[in-house]
């Protein structure tokens, strides 16, 4: 997991607070705590889980899948709904350890794994298909293309890829408050372009939300 941006003390706090998590997704930090994966955690999983349960959303896809973790928190919290997970990975040890975790899942039917590179999936994905894109892509290293950071290029088609009305939450858009100093370089310059596009964005209204290493919460205009 990146540094938090909240104080070590009050992120401890925080996880105080949360009742125990189901085996499955117990088993799944304790690996990603081991092998040292990014995960979203166990405070980040609850707050993307209300979210889809004060939302709703029949059609979720997610960019950056990793062991499942946060996929198993958006269909735990959809249960009942009939809606469909799709998640994305490209580290193909990963994408392995999530498909097994997806098959022990009593939700795990309704999550689709896509295999490979988001850049090259995602053109092929229908316009508008999706009410909820959770993009966890932010901090990984796609690099550029033709000058454009990647974290744009995630931008454009999780835009394109929302219905109206749909909502995008991205994550890690504080990249451990390095987007806040006066000339991010790297991943932070990438990212701090995605957040000022974010905002300025015709089609979204946004809010950031310092919660770990800051979410963002975006409504496509109806
Ligand atoms: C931050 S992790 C995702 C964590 C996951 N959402 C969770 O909380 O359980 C990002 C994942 O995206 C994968 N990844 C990086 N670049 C990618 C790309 N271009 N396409 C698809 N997956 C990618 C990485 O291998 C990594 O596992």
């Amino acid at each position: 997991m990146p540094d938090p941006i909240t104080a070590p003390y009050i992120e401890r706090y925080i996880d105080s607070l949360l009742p125990p998590r189901d085996p499955l997704l117990a088993e799944v930090e304790a690996h990603a705590r081991e092998q040292r994966l990014p995960i979203v955690g166990p405070a980040e999983g609850r707050f993307l889980s209300l979210l889809a349960q004060l939302y709703r959303p029949q059609r979720i896809l997610e960019l950056g899948c990793c062991t499942g973790y946060s996929a198993l928190w958006l269909a735990a919290a959809t249960e009942g709904t009939g809606a469909t997970i799709e998640t994305v990975e490209l580290d193909a040890q990963r994408a392995e350890v999530a498909a097994a975790n997806f098959r022990k899942s009593p939700h795990g039917e309704r999550i689709t794994l896509r295999r490979g590179n988001a850049l090259e999936i995602l053109p092929g994905l229908a316009a508008g298909a999706y009410d909820l894109v959770f993009n966890d892509l932010l901090r990984s290293g796609a690099g550029e293309s033709g000058g454009v950071p990647h974290q744009v290029q995630f931008l454009e088609h999780s835009v394109r890829l929302l219905k109206a009305g749909g909502v995008l939450l991205s994550d890690n858009v504080l990249c451990g408050g390095q987007v806040a100093e006066d000339a991010p370089t790297g991943t932070a310059a990438g990212i701090a372009e995605y957040n000022r596009r974010l905002f300025q964005h015709p089609d979204l209204e946004t809010a950031l939300v310092p919660v770990r290493d800051g979410v963002a919460i975006s409504l496509k205009r109806p």
